[in-house]
């Protein structure tokens, strides 16, 4: 076989152009080697809403690092995601506080209500569920944060009302 045959491309087929041309721009502007890799890296992940691997071995191309150090840094930082996430992301407190005040039955509720488990997303891609550590709210808890809002003192029966709240709000 030739070598050339051997040349490994990307296929980026389910992402938008668009997102790559925005990405290629910001990489354009940045010191384009190791030392932008985060930022990079963040970028990424505000455009495509997750690192998918074919976007790490993209990001790692494009500034000469190599795919194995994208994946450790991808993981080494809780903020990067590898899964595509919902268009609200259901956050759940699992700090000390909030698990004593009951955060466990409402996250089963969610679970139990959207058919998905932590770190899942709907079908539908409209929610995804996602236990967080303390937010500094416990005075609240248990406390759920949907995007800017802070849902305290949950319940198990709230959990329903939550979801349809923002279900509604789409269909609007
Ligand atoms: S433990 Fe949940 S807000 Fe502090």
């Amino acid at each position: 076989m030739k070598p050339e045959a051997q040349k490994a491309t990307i296929s980026v087929p389910d992402l938008p152009q668009e997102g790559y041309e925005a990405l290629d721009k910001f990489i354009a502007a940045s010191a384009g080697d190791e030392s932008a890799l985060i930022s990079v890296l963040h970028k990424a992940q505000s455009i495509f809403g997750y690192l998918p691997r074919e976007v790490q071995l993209y990001v790692g191309r494009k500034l000469n690092v190599s795919g194995a150090k994208v994946f450790g840094v991808v993981s080494f930082y809780s903020y990067f995601t590898t899964n595509p996430v919902g268009k609200h992301v259901i956050n759940l407190c699992t700090g000390t506080a909030c698990y004593v005040k009951g955060i466990e039955p409402v996250f089963d509720k969610f679970k139990e209500l959207l058919a998905v488990d932590n770190g899942e997303t709907t079908p539908d891609g409209l929610f995804t569920l996602k236990d967080i550590r303390c937010v500094g709210a416990c005075g609240l808890a248990p406390v759920v944060v949907i995007g800017d809002k802070v849902f305290g003192h949950v319940t198990v029966d709230d959990v329903e009302g939550i979801i349809e709240q923002y279900r509604k709000a789409d269909q609007q």
